[in-house]
């Protein structure tokens, strides 16, 4: 199977090249950024090819050249960096999607994934959010991500595009980057395991639920062979655990001796946080698929 990953030289997405090119898939990576470090020992069974999202002519030949059957749309500003470059957000994450989707319908691609966010809720739901929530993000990290489901929506239903998405919590594991407000769960356990000191910049008290980076190439590929009779919707909550960040420094100063952890609250990191909800209801993914 040709598999086109978006933002492919990303965290996620080299994990998800890993796994893809174990299991015999025929991957290609499309990044404005390319950086191969995570995949460093397998980047010459991988495709390759450099372009920017928000360019329709590069989505649609690299779409045509990998001849890809399946496309991951991984590639986006995460929140802070959109937050600090708005229109720089805008055109990756919502016109990269819809370029994404338009050249999926145009060279007859079999599925595209997308990965959304709970950055896609903003305040007034309960906790834990229904897959069905009321979605009103206060960031343009958020904007895009619902307008982005809404798109792969409206392809499903008006062209036929296997539109499938899971909205992700803060993904933890190794490689993370610093770009979202989310990411200081990640660093909080890579930088103690590497002997480096973490300056936490939200409160001890912030929750947000965290997936491991594993857990979510399980989700992936649960959705992506899912059978469609069995689904009823497109777009899928997927939970994890919700610890707050003190509970997170408690558990890395368990396993990792020395750990230092400082806690240096930032008032810009702090407020995307809490505009996002503390958990995420999972229960429709769990069963349909
Ligand atoms: N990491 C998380 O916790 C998390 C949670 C929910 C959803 N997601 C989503 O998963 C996806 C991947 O996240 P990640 O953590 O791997 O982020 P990342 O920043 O590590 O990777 C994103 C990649 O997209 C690339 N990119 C940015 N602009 C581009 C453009 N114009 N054209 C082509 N490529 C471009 C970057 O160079 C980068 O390699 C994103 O869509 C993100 O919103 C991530």
């Amino acid at each position: 199977m040709n598999v086109l990953i978006t933002g492919g030289t990303g965290f996620i997405g080299s994990h998800l090249a890993r796994f893809l090119h174990k299991k015999g898939e025929k991957v290609t990576l499309f990044d404005i950024e390319p950086d191969l470090g995570l995949v460093d020992d397998i980047k010459c069974e991988l495709g390759l090819v450099k372009g920017d999202l928000a360019f329709l002519p590069d989505v649609k030949s690299t779409v045509s050249s990998s001849k890809a059957q399946i496309i991951y749309h991984l590639g986006a500003f995460l929140s802070a960096k959109a937050e600090d470059r708005p229109m720089g957000g805008f055109r990756t994450n919502l016109v990269g999607t819809f370029n994404v989707l338009e050249a999926a319908r145009l060279f007859d691609v079999e599925m595209v994934i997308f990965p959304s966010s709970i950055a896609a809720f903003g305040e007034g739901v309960s906790n834990p959010v229904p897959n069905e929530a009321y979605q009103r993000p206060t960031t343009m990290y958020g904007v895009a991500k619902v307008a982005g489901e809404l798109l792969g929506e409206y392809y499903y239903t008006r062209f036929g595009v296997d539109f499938r998405c899971l909205r992700l919590p803060s993904v933890v594991g190794l490689g993370r980057g610093p770009g979202g407000a989310s990411a200081y769960s990640s660093l909080m356990i890579e930088k103690p395991a590497r002997g480096e000191s973490c300056k936490v910049y939200v409160g001890q008290n912030s929750r947000m639920p965290v997936l491991y980076i594993k857990d979510v190439l399980r989700a992936f590929l649960g959705l992506q062979e899912a059978r469609e009779t069995d689904l009823e919707r497109r777009v899928y909550n997927i939970g994890g655990i919700s610890p707050t960040a003190g509970e997170i420094a408690e558990s890395v100063r368990r396993y990792v001796k020395g750990a230092r952890l400082e806690f240096h609250p930032d008032k810009r990191m702090q407020e995307i946080v809490d505009s996002w909800p503390e958990a995420l209801d999972e229960t429709r993914a769990r069963e349909e698929w």
